[in-house]
Formats: C-alpha cells, sequence, structure tokens
C-alpha cells in the first residue's frame, strides 16, 4: 500500500467523472490456474483501493461497469457467484462510504438483480444517499442500448399522451430520460485487459469522453495504475470539434 497523495503525484487536470470498465479478472485467474471466481474475488480488492484512491483525488463521480446485461448469459455458477460477491461488497463496504461520505448509486437493470441483492443495494443507497463528497456509480445489468430505447419509449409516450411536444426534444431532454440523467458526462472511460470496445456502456455519454485502454488486467489495476491513466489523460487536449487554437486561446481568457 502505498502512502497518501502528495501534490507533486496529483495530475494537473483531473477529470470530473472518471468510468471504467473493469474486465480481465477471468483471464486473470486462467493465467494462475484458478477458477474465474478467484479472479472475480481478487476484481472485488482492486475496487477497494480504486475507490478509496478516487476519493483522496476528490474525483466527484466515479461509474464502475461492474455487470452488463449480457453478462446474465455466462454460466449460472459465474453469475451466482458475482451476484454474491456484489452482496458481500455492499455488506462490507457501507461503513467504508458512509465514513467518506460517498454516494452510492446503481444504474441499469436493477429489478433483475436477486431480491436479496437488490433489497442490500436499495438500503445502502438510501444510507448513503445524503453524501456529497463523491458519487460511486455502479452499472449492474447496464446496458445502453436498452437505456437509449427506453428513453425513447417514455418520450414517444409523453408526446402520445401530450404531455410533451415532439418540438421539445432535444439533446438536453433526451439525456434526462437516461439514468444518467443528473450525472455529468464521463470526461475519462479505462478499459483494463486490452480490449478495445465499449460492450454496451454509455453510447450515449461517451460522445466526447476521452478513453484510456490498458493491458493490465482488473485485478492487477492499482493506484500506480490509475495514477497512469490520470496523468496521461491530463496531458491531453480537449477540443470538442474547435481547433488548437482556439483552445488555447479560452485558456488564456482572450477568446472574444
Ligand atoms: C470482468 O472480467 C468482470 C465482468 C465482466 C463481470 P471478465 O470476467 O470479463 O474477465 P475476462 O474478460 O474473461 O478475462
Ligand atoms: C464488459 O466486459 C462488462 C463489464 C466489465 C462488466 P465483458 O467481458 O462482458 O465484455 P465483452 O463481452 O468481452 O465485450
Ligand atoms: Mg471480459
Amino acid at each position: 500500500m502505498t502512502g497518501p497523495m502528495t501534490n507533486k503525484d496529483k495530475p494537473k487536470k483531473l477529470p470530473r467523472h472518471l468510468a471504467i470498465i473493469m474486465d480481465g479478472n477471468g483471464r486473470w485467474a486462467k493465467r494462475r490456474f484458478m477458477p474465474r471466481i478467484m479472479g472475480h474475488r481478487q476484481g472485488a480488492k482492486a475496487v477497494k483501493e480504486i475507490v478509496t484512491a478516487v476519493r483522496e483525488l476528490n474525483i466527484p463521480y466515479l461509474t464502475l461497469y461492474a455487470f452488463s446485461k449480457e453478462n446474465w448469459s455466462r454460466p449460472r455458477e459465474e453469475v451466482e457467484a458475482l451476484m454474491n460477491l456484489l452482496y458481500d461488497y455492499l455488506q462490507r463496504e457501507v461503513d467504508e462510504l458512509l465514513g467518506n461520505k460517498i454516494r452510492l448509486r446503481a444504474i441499469g437493470e436493477l429489478h433483475r438483480l436477486p431480491p436479496k441483492v437488490r433489497r442490500l443495494l436499495f438500503e445502502t443507497m438510501e444510507k448513503t444517499a445524503a453524501n456529497y463528497e463523491m458519487q460511486l456509480i455502479l452499472a449492474l445489468s447496464y446496458g445502453s442500448r436498452s437505456e437509449i430505447v427506453e428513453a425513447a419509449r417514455k418520450i414517444a409516450q409523453k408526446c402520445v399522451s401530450g404531455e410533451l411536444d415532439p418540438a421539445q426534444v432535444d439533446e438536453e431532454l433526451f439525456a434526462s430520460f437516461l439514468y444518467t440523467a443528473d450525472i455529468p458526462d464521463p470526461d475519462l472511460i479505462i478499459r483494463t485487459s486490452g480490449e478495445q470496445r465499449l460492450s454496451n456502456f454509455l453510447l450515449y455519454q461517451a460522445a466526447y469522453s476521452e478513453f484510456y485502454m490498458t493491458e493490465t488486467l482488473w485485478p492487477d489495476f492499482d493506484r500506480n495504475e490509475l495514477m497512469k491513466a490520470l496523468h496521461d489523460f491530463s496531458g491531453r487536449e480537449r477540443r470538442f470539434g474547435k481547433t488548437s487554437e482556439q483552445i488555447l486561446l479560452r485558456c488564456t481568457g482572450n477568446e472574444s
């Protein structure tokens, strides 16, 4: 365990919202001739370390892709093991979340979670609801396409019922129908284990996110790996369609 962060280690520019696709637990276990579940268990330890580090850095939003809608089609024993790990994590970490003023939230088709897990999840969300220092958002049974389709369906219903005029439907209104309605778009998305895809994660919200892919498997992703990603992000110029010159002028406050 490394000591607390000093100012020297801190990147100049930090994301306001960091999102992580935590991948590679299975391969981590396979390399050690262990069952996949051991990789997931080790992955839960990495979650703890990264949540602590993100809190210390004062990054206000952290979203972790923990279980996709597509992951339901994994072998039953693996799904059960993952649900049990989620239950254990919530049980073990609630005091830590409260102590560090972290609000827990979840996005996804939460009604599909086993009742026992869902109950504890909602209980933990309620207990931590007043916390303001950081939001930890777990993407559980999450699929971005269905999130978008669901938003479109709700908007269509409101148009049919007359509550909404189709002319009012713009990007801002559309986003307010997503799970992430009051959460800013992710500035940085990290994916571990060398895969270079989004796997149905925050498709709408990632329109202008920076991506950082690393070969490191999730159970090996520690504070140092996180700092590497954040330093990389810090050195990037986000142009949002503008020219580099416009961005530089804006930084010096000379933009007309
Ligand atoms: C990520 O690790 C955890 C979940 C998707 C739940 P994987 O289980 O996908 O690990 P690999 O990709 O098989 O190595
Ligand atoms: C993406 O990982 C989902 C999570 C990290 C929870 P997967 O391992 O399920 O993604 P694919 O199937 O390889 O794209
Ligand atoms: Mg995977």
